[in-house]
């Protein structure tokens, strides 16, 4: 079955511990956090202070996106804060490797992160390495943009290497999701749909959810 991941960017932060919590009951199966340095990306978002914060509402795992340059220097402390996933940018990490091996051993999930005009080939060397890929369907910054319908084709490419080369790793896709397009995305071959905006935006989170499952349904993923 598809996993959801809702992004608290498109929460209400003055409530975010309830907001955390209502992800959870709707059927979350990952809470995504999407950091952001006003380098890598315009927009500045949140630091390992409110992940430890989310952590301490929520057991269900914490996917936590960085999008900032240089992110071996907080590795530990988003480790130290209870991220389970940590993924970075492929076009932030000169050494992807270095970054991906840090992260891994600390005993967190490692994954790496493309954006829309980021081609495959860029992630191909490090996919035995990682334990999640998460293809970036807007350009990263913020929520509530329009879904990239030319990804899905990485998507099914990704899907296809990740299947005849048996590498055990998480698909994950990111922007502009919402129930309308969840399908096709999942068909492609993506195991965690991200949804901001479709998620927090709406007024029936438990709804939102039931209704992506219920056309993901008969998919095998
Ligand atoms: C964008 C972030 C996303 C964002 C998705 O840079 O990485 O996680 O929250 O939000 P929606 O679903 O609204 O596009
Ligand atoms: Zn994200």
């Amino acid at each position: 079955m598809v996993k959801i991941a809702p992004s608290i960017l498109s929460a209400d932060f003055s409530r975010l511990g309830e907001e955390v919590k209502a992800a959870e009951s709707a059927g979350a199966d990952l809470i995504h956090i999407d950091v952001m340095d006003g380098h890598f990306v315009p927009n500045i978002t949140v630091g390992p202070l409110v992940v430890s914060a989310v952590r301490r509402v929520t057991s269900i795992p914490l996917d936590v996106h960085l999008m900032i340059e240089e992110p071996d220097r907080y590795v530990d402390a988003f480790v130290q804060s209870g991220a389970d996933y940590l993924t970075v940018h492929a076009e932030a990490c000169i050494h992807l490797h270095r970054t991906v091996q840090n992260i891994r051993e600390r005993g967190v999930k490692a994954g790496v992160s493309i954006n829309p005009a980021t081609p495959l080939n860029a992630i191909e060397p490090i996919l035995p390495f990682v334990d999640m890929v998460l293809v970036m369907s807007v350009n990263p910054g913020f929520g509530g943009q329009e879904f990239i319908p030319e990804v899905v084709q990485k998507i099914r490419r990704l899907r296809e290497t990740v299947i005849e080369c048996g590498y055990n790793i998480s698909i994950e896709v990111d922007g502009g999701i919402n129930p309308d397009n969840a399908r096709e995305v999942a068909s492609a071959g993506a195991d965690i749909l991200v949804m901001g905006n479709a998620f927090y935006g709406s007024d029936d989170y438990h709804g939102v959810i039931r209704s992506v499952r219920e056309r993901c349904r008969e998919l095998d993923v």
